[in-house]
């Protein structure tokens, strides 16, 4: 077989490894190093470079190295006049030595005369510049025949494929991120907004101080019990947080009544849940239907609430959801003209309005939660930190829910002896 024979079918294989580098999923700096080892193998140089070129910082990045000596230098910026060069050569092989008359060959002369570099290929990729090869001299010392020019030019392609390919996803990679990052933070101010909002509906109500914010802690305490999506409990936390915001417009010697209000006044305050409706209408609420929760919010399932007296099926899922949260924090804070009633009265109270007033499954959701909590299943006492220490303590709650959860008696020694009802 002739000499130059063998050769091309050198460079073939050598080609057509260098394809398969660059389409396998080894790493990037892998592909890169072996990328330089094949070309400097099938021409016969003995050092070399691949650089990859940063179109932010204007300068190309050395990957893989071999042999340029410790004080190559790893950064080589370019100027405007050399990136307009780069690209309009494509990827013909250029000669260090012709190629002084540009900016960037003038800046790392030295370095380049150091390294005794004889060749430059920008890697110019569907017209951009992605990165660089530089080689030495033949280590036959021979020139570079145009036959060797064209071997590196297709060479240089496959390398650039995978520069260009590892910029895009680097690109994507940080496209994603900033997507992420900005999701996040348009997720944490709408959940501040909420939490401020909450918070000023539950300024002008003295006597139930906190009740917004609580609501919205039960409704996603039940919401995760009943097996919800993540995004799907935060919604229903932010439904909790936002129910009442109607009262906003209720005057506030009826919100604040020491008394029980009158027919009149309570016409008035039963307005809130469609008030709320028209406030929360406009926004675009991305987890759950929270104007909806707001306006059906003192629906019972027995067609006997306020304010379209809907049933069962009609109410909204959530809107059930934050009734129930709604009437446990009711039952379980000091109204001006009542005190809280016990925990043993609040669940009898519960089970028996279960099918009436709750979703029976809304109700087992909130229990369960509760049970875990008390007989130490989980570690976070969101219940103590809502309801008290002594109110979680005082009477024997754990055996209390686990009864009602198993469907047995819900009678016991604390409801009878309870005369609040
Ligand atoms: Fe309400
Ligand atoms: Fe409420």
């Amino acid at each position: 077989m002739s000499e130059s024979k063998h050769k091309l079918i050198h460079t073939f294989g050598a080609l057509a490894e260098l394809g398969n580098e660059v389409a396998n999923k080894s790493s990037f700096q892998e592909t890169i190093k072996t990328s330089l080892h094949l070309v400097l193998g099938s021409l016969g140089i003995m050092r070399g470079g691949v650089a990859r070129y940063s179109r932010f910082n204007h300068e190309f990045n050395m990957v893989a190295i071999r042999g340029l000596g410790e004080d190559f230098p790893l950064s080589l910026s370019l100027c405007y006049e050399d990136e307009r060069q780069f690209l309009a050569n494509g990827l013909e092989p250029m000669e260090i030595e012709q190629a002084k008359v540009l900016p960037f060959f003038q800046v790392y002369d030295k370095s380049f005369e150091r390294a005794k570099l004889a060749l430059m290929v920008p890697l110019v990729i569907r017209d951009e510049t992605v990165g660089a090869v530089f080689l030495v001299q033949k280590a036959t010392g021979e020139p570079y025949s145009s036959y060797d020019r064209e071997i590196i030019c297709a060479m240089g392609r496959h390398i650039g494929v995978a520069v260009a390919q590892r910029n895009l996803l680097a690109e994507l990679e940080r496209r994603a991120d900033e997507n992420r990052k900005l999701y996040d933070e348009m997720r944490t101010t709408y959940a501040d907004t909420v939490k401020a909002f909450a918070a000023a509906i539950d300024r002008k109500d003295k006597y139930t101080e906190g009740h917004s914010v609580r609501v919205g802690k039960y409704c996603e305490i039940i919401a995760a019990e009943l097996g919800w999506h993540v995004e799907e409990v935060e919604g229903a936390a932010v439904a909790g947080y936002l129910h009442d915001v109607g009262k906003l417009t209720v005057e506030r010697r009826i919100i604040n009544a020491p008394y029980r209000i009158n027919a009149k006044e309570s016409a008035e305050l039963n307005k809130h849940p469609g008030v709320g409706y028209e406030i929360l209408m406009p926004i675009h609420h991305p987890y759950t239907d929270v104007p909806l929760a707001a306006k059906y919010h003192h629906e019972r399932l027995d067609g006997r609430g306020y304010p379209d007296g809907l049933y069962d099926r009609e109410i909204p899922y959530i809107a059930k959801v934050v009734n129930l949260a709604d009437s446990f924090d009711a039952m379980t804070t000091d109204r001006p003209y009542k005190r809280r009633r016990p925990a043993g009265e609040v669940f009898e109270d519960l089970q028996r309005n279960s099918g009436k007033q709750f979703a029976p499954e809304i109700v087992s959701a909130l229990f369960r939660g509760m049970l875990q909590e008390v007989s130490g299943e989980v570690a976070d006492k969101k219940f103590r930190r809502l309801l008290g220490r002594e109110y979680m303590e005082a009477e024997n709650i754990g055996s209390i829910l686990q009864g009602a959860l198993s469907g047995a008696p819900t009678i016991t020694p604390i409801n009878l002896m309870s005369t609040d009802n």
